[in-house]
């Protein structure tokens, strides 16, 4: 029996057990043929010629003991041919057994040990052991991938973290030294204490969007409806900083949605948009139905836009395009990364386009309709 393990036919270790087992008996088969017809009628003979035929008495006692012997001597020499074979081929297939498990005993050890670029080479006995070696590569990658992803996560952590822990830290300082008082730098201490919690609530988001374990409540939905509120809920910042909001509604069919999940994207895309977009500015939402199979979702402003080499980036976590300011006043660029993820959850698109500094951006969300 043959199975196919990543596109080669490869024997199984059943049919190669059955293979080893019918070689043996044949050689068996042969061994004692040979034997029993060859040898035995020569040592028969040898014995009853040495024996006096001229007296009949004795004539019946050398063929019996000349059979005897024949026949003893044969059935020996076949079982110990027999033995030796048996031995050679199933040592030999164990010998192959062995090695390969222990292959994989060293990779799993290595694996234990946090070698995650370990491979298994290839287990050359069976299909079973092939298919075996091929899950135990996949399970690796998938580790190694998820451990490189953490080990990033951590560090780009770790560097986000330093500026507001340095500004607590100055204050704290001032306050000690006697160089600032307590009530002025009170303000500055509880922005980045926000700061730090809101960094704390992205993070763990993040790590659940970069796992792919976010978990989502869909339902058939108005995704009109859903922008609606949501651009209601921020009408009053944008009127704060003098930047005008419209929105284009026309009818779309319904689709698939987790709300407070795409309403947190849609709200990212507002807020982002308005800090863009200077006082006097205007940004323009439209929902639309573009094609049969697609709704759309579009944030258009006409705020500072996006270099053509930062677009590919956008969506990359803790990616600003101005780091060094937005590291102190902004938010943290994790923003678009998980609106990625939750729009890859509704099996979704979102594209950022810009035609360049100063001409305003426009992101796009792309979601499949029902049926
Ligand atoms: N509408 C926009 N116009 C210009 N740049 C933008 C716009 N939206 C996002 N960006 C850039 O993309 C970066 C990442 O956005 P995001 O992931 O939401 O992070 P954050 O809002 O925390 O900075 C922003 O820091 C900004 O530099
Ligand atoms: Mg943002």
């Amino acid at each position: 029996m043959t199975r196919k393990v990543r596109g080669r036919r490869i024997q199984s270790l059943g049919s190669r057990f059955f293979v080893a087992l019918s070689v043996t008996l044949l050689v068996v088969a042969a061994a004692i043929f040979v034997v029993s017809g060859v040898v035995g009628p020569m040592i028969f003979h040898a014995h009853l010629a040495q024996a006096d035929l001229s007296d009949p008495t004795t004539v019946v006692m050398h063929a019996e003991e000349a059979f005897q012997f024949a026949s003893t001597i044969s059935l020996a020499v076949g079982i110990v041919i027999a033995v030796a074979v048996a031995m050679l081929v199933f040592g030999y297939l164990a010998s192959r057994m062995n090695a390969s498990l222990s292959r994989l005993e060293s990779a799993a050890t290595s694996i234990a040990d946090g070698d995650y670029a370990v491979r298994l080479p290839r287990l050359d006995i069976g299909s079973e052991f092939e298919a075996l070696g091929v899950a135990f590569n996949d399970m690796t990658q998938r580790l190694q991938t998820t451990e490189e992803t953490r080990r990033r996560l951590l560090s780009d952590l770790a560097h986000e973290l330093r500026t507001p822990i340095a500004t607590i830290q100055a204050q704290v300082d001032g306050i000690e030294d006697g160089v600032v008082t307590a009530e002025t730098s009170l303000p500055v201490l509880s922005s980045q204490v926000a700061r730090l919690t809101r960094l704390s609530e992205d993070v763990v988001l993040l790590s659940r969007a970069e796992e792919h374990a976010l978990s989502f409540e869909f339902e058939v939905g108005s995704v009109g409806d859903l922008v609606a509120e949501t651009v209601d809920s921020l009408a009053l910042r944008y009127r704060g900083k003098g930047v005008a909001l419209h929105l284009d509604r026309r009818p779309t069919p319904d689709v698939v949605i987790d709300r407070a999940r795409l309403g947190q994207v849609i709200a990212n895309l507002l807020t982002n948009a308005l800090t863009a977009t200077a006082p006097g500015g205007s940004v323009h939402v439209s929902v639309a139905n573009p094609d049969a199979d697609h709704v759309s979702i579009e944030v258009r402003d006409t705020g500072i836009g996006i270099a053509a080499e930062q677009l590919p980036h956008l969506f990359e976590r803790f990616y600003r395009v101005d780091q060094a300011r937005d590291r102190d006043h902004g938010g943290f660029g994790i923003g678009l990364t998980i609106a990625r993820a939750i729009v890859d959850g509704h099996h979704g698109r979102i594209t950022a386009a810009s035609n360049g500094p100063g001409t305003g951006a426009a992101f796009t969300i792309l979601l499949p309709t029902v049926g």
